[in-house]
């Protein structure tokens, strides 16, 4: 009741509309973007998602809002599943249950104005500055928002490193005569980074129809947007931040690590949990790592494996028993003829057996924050998938990188070359979903033991100096979210900018109506 009156009395002064992308690593830091936003004076701000995931997102929100009286409303819209030829509630991208309906997903994707526009019918916008912040991956709600005629900041799910790789390689094009495994070096970027055309993100090297079109779109909306918004700080890749900035002639915020607003352990708990019932595990997984000494446990954790061979995990798997050091590898095997052949090559070696008591397989959803920031942690084997990464930087625990798609080859980069925090366990070509069954297995056991020795190593100097920057960058990250930090004051000179854009615009129309 008092938050409610508390809420009542507060005089709104800027409106945030937050559209993510239907999937986990892009709803998750827009949800703390949302609460970063609402914990600021007088900031009113609506989710707008889809049913399902507008009830996934719900009760953390709700909770937002008992703990600091923001104003932060969800507002869902319909999901074309159906008519884009995906099943009934199928409404991100982690619930789409076979590789080839991931199309029918992107596709679905460009079929919501009319939904997003008759959801917007119901917020009554109020006569505030209001700001769409769009989801890069959603071009085509860019023409909804402009018919509102308020400025547009895109949310990049890259980083600024990432943005500017793609767009040198874009404007310079020095991928297109160039064959797969050659190497080449990206142009105008203030370090020396060479990539083979293998490892770029798909849309340089895979030519189809629906995500071609999205790309167009995409290129097309970055110039005509207010502002581009990373989750990444300043400190962490100022010399790309500057670049980026420098070439686009945008305004970029910084705003990140988002996930740093979860500073309560339920908050950290929650985050990305999709159902409630594994309360009682995240307990155990936690006691289990009070049972190891600082620093001594690997946490291996690959996103879904939906595109990677059984005999490849087998080798990650067998590398990690090779390391003869504690481990929880989270292991999410999708595709559910895939997950049959890995188990039988698991139960035919043996493995979990032999590790048993030592290393923890665990087959689903874990509190991926909790576990990093437990000091038992020692090493993160990584995906590089942005969110992961950041998270990974932001504990201060070193990275062994094993990247399998999207710019994840580029994330890597940033771990081990730009912040020297991480050691790369090898793989040399992206596992796209196209090429799946044509890559193999890339890396063997030993080289993923040998990674590991790189970054855990007790008496190696090196592994030692990874080991202390990767602590440095926990210290810089959480510097820059503190009141006064650079990213803290991002979010303040975003907020400034919508209203000082409001201001001007409402002078020119005065202006404009004078006689
Ligand atoms: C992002 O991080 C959360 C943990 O904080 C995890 O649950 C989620 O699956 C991650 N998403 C992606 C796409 O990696
Ligand atoms: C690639 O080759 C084509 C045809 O020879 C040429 O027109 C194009 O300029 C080349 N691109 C680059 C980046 O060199
Ligand atoms: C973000 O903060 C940095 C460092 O304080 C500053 O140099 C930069 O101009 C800010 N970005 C924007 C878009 O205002």
């Amino acid at each position: 009741m008092a938050m409610e009156s508390c809420t009542m009395t507060k005089k709104l002064e800027v409106h945030f509309i937050l559209i993510p992308l239907m999937s986990a690593g892009h709803v998750l830091p827009i949800v703390d973007l949302a609460k970063l936003l609402g914990r600021r004076n007088n900031v009113k701000v609506t989710i707008m998602t889809t049913p399902v995931n507008a009830v996934r997102v719900g009760a953390n929100i709700d909770r937002e809002i008992q703990c600091c009286g923001s104003s932060i409303s969800v507002q869902p819209f319909r999901f074309p599943s159906v008519e884009a030829g995906l099943p009934e509630g199928c409404e991100s991208s982690e619930a789409v249950p076979c590789p080839d309906l991931m199309y029918n997903f992107a596709k679905a994707t460009t079929m919501l104005q009319k939904p997003v526009e008759e959801a917007l019918e119901k917020i009554v916008i109020p006569t505030i500055p209001t700001c769409f912040i769009l989801d890069k991956n959603l071009p085509f709600l860019f023409d909804v928002a402009k018919k509102f005629k308020v400025p547009i900041i895109i949310s990049d799910a890259l980083n600024c490193f990432s943005l500017l790789c793609n767009h040198n390689l874009f404007h310079s094009k020095v991928y297109e005569n160039v064959s797969e495994s050659e190497s080449f070096v990206v142009p105008g970027l203030p370090h020396r980074i060479v990539f083979k055309k293998y490892q770029l993100q798909e849309y340089f090297s895979m030519n189809v129809g629906e995500f071609n079109v999205l790309r167009e779109k995409v290129w097309q909306n970055e110039g005509e947007a207010f502002g581009v918004l990373v989750n990444s700080f300043q400190e962490l890749e100022e010399e790309y931040v500057k670049e980026f900035t420098r070439l686009t002639g945008h305004k970029v915020y910084c705003v990140g690590p988002l996930s740093l607003v979860n500073k309560e352990h339920k908050d950290k708990a929650q985050r990305g949990k999709l159902d409630s019932k594994e309360e009682e595990e995240e307990g155990e997984y936690l006691r289990w790592l009070d049972s190891w000494p600082a620093t001594s446990v690997i946490f291996a954790n690959l996103g879904s494996l939906t595109f990677v061979p059984p005999g490849q995990v087998m080798e990650i798997i067998l590398g990690l028993e090779a390391s003869k050091r504690p481990f929880i590898w989270v292991l999410i095997m999708r595709d559910a003829h895939k997950r049959k052949e890995l188990n039988k090559l698991l139960k035919e070696d043996g493995v979990e057996e032999r590790v048993k008591g030592r290393g923890l397989i665990i087959r689903g959803w874990v509190p991926q924050i909790l576990i990093l920031s437990h000091t038992a942690i020692g090493a993160f084997l990584t995906h590089c998938g942005w969110n992961s990464t950041l998270e990974g930087i932001t504990s201060g625990v070193p990275l062994i990188t094993f990247p399998l798609t999207a710019e994840q080859f580029y994330n890597e980069k940033v771990a081990v070359q730009l912040l020297e925090t991480g050691v790369r366990v090898g793989v040399e070509k992206a596992m796209h979903f196209e090429v799946e069954d044509k890559s193999g297995i890339q890396v063997r056991r030993e080289k993923v033991k040998e990674a590991i020795e790189k970054v855990m190593g007790e008496e190696d100097e090196e592994s030692k100096r990874i080991r202390e920057r990767a602590g440095n960058y926990r210290e810089k990250a959480n510097k820059a979210m503190e009141k006064g930090g650079s990213s803290y004051l991002n979010l303040s000179l975003m907020i400034e900018d919508i209203k000082q854009h409001f201001r001007r615009r409402v002078e020119d129309d005065d202006s404009k109506s004078e006689p």
